[in-house]
């Protein structure tokens, strides 16, 4: 089939790509390099410089791009920046993806996979949180998700639009050739990593007196690679998978201190930690239960222990000192 990825030069759109070529699809890529480099698209994908933003273009891009499926990965996945400025969140992830919807009704696309997110539960009332728990995100990153996962349903009744959701808990990990390497990094493995690399000096933990056994937050890690087996799956499946969301994490919580703990193991160094102030938008605990991919796409994930989650992305930083700069 032929896919176009939105995102492509980002952490996940990149390694699902190399998964898409992998299984013999063509793969077109877009990205404007928000917030990845020169080297992150996919050497085996056809990669055109641009932005969802810019509605005109991408409506004659897509009109000269027939493709049988989007996945749609672009996005500003930026928490603490989406709490100061709302506006920034909401334009770049609703106004973007209304156009990217409207491209594809324009150039006739049916089939779209979309990564939505963990925060569209907010602070979960029940753990594990299933699919159907309530949707009440706590920060303006996750509304602006699941905003346009609700604006699929009226695309798909006015339409036809055929969609999945795939709600990522926290990616994390690397293939051999695709890692995490953006402009602006705000996520813990890499941060943990440039600390124990000497790259930086210390990591602010934010909030070490929430409800959890250690004070700081609990999240569920998933390897980025079962989040692209679940993307395959997502495609192959797509006529059962139609019109739903799926969380895709691992039923397992570890917490920020852990993490931490388990970098230091897995690179053998050690690293300032700072503690610092909670920030706003952020959920103590956020693990899922993965039974809907798990009954309906055979999806498992099949990488679960935090420390090869670690040493994967530990290995590709290794291999690539100077991240996509140097591809
Ligand atoms: N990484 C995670 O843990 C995680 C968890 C839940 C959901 N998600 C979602 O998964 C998707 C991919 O996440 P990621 O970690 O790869 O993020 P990323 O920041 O590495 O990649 C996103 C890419 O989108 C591009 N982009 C941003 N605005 C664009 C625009 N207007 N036009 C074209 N490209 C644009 C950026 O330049 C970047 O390359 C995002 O939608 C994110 O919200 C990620």
């Amino acid at each position: 089939m032929k896919i176009l990825v939105t995102g492509a030069a980002g952490y996940i759109g990149s390694v699902v790509s190399e998964r898409l070529v992998s299984e013999g699809h063509k793969v077109l890529g877009v990205d404007n390099f928000d917030n990845s480099k020169s080297g992150g698209p996919y050497p085996g994908i056809e990669f055109t410089e641009g932005s969802i933003l810019d509605r005109e273009w991408l409506i004659d891009y897509m009109r000269s791009n027939p493709v049988d499926a989007v996945f749609h990965f672009a996005a500003e996945a930026l928490i603490a920046i989406s709490m100061e400025n709302p506006g920034r969140a909401f334009h770049k992830n609703v106004t973007g993806s209304i156009n990217l919807v409207e491209a594809m009704r324009l150039s006739g696309v049916q089939n779209i996979i979309f990564s939505s997110t963990a925060a569209v539960y907010g602070t979960p009332r029940n753990i594990p949180i299933l699919e159907d728990d309530p949707l009440e995100p706590v920060n303006a990153y996750g509304e602006s998700k699941l905003v346009f996962e609700r604006l699929l349903k009226w695309y798909a009744d006015a339409h036809g639009l055929r969609h999945v959701s795939f709600r990522y808990f926290n990616a994390c990990g690397a293939t051999e050739s695709r890692g995490e390497d953006r402009i602006f990094e705000n996520h813990l493995i890499p941060i943990a990593l440039d600390a124990a690399l000497g790259r930086r000096e210390s990591l602010s933990v934010f909030g070490s007196d929430y409800e959890t056994p250690d004070g700081t937050c609990v999240r569920d890690y998933i390897h980025v690679s079962d989040i692209a087996e679940a993307h395959i799956l997502g495609l192959k499946l797509m006529d059962s998978a139609n019109g739903k969301a799926f969380s895709l994490g691992n039923g397992k919580g570890y917490s920020i201190l852990e993490v931490i703990n388990s970098v230091k193991r897995v690179t053998s160094r050690d690293f300032k930690v700072v503690m610092a102030d909670r920030r706003p938008g952020d959920p103590p605990t956020l693990i899922a239960s993965y039974n809907r991919a798990s009954s309906m796409l055979g999806w498992n994930p099949k990488i679960s222990s935090l420390d090869d989650m670690v040493e994967s992305a530990y290995k590709w930083r290794l291999a690539h000192p100077n991240g996509y700069a140097t591809v």
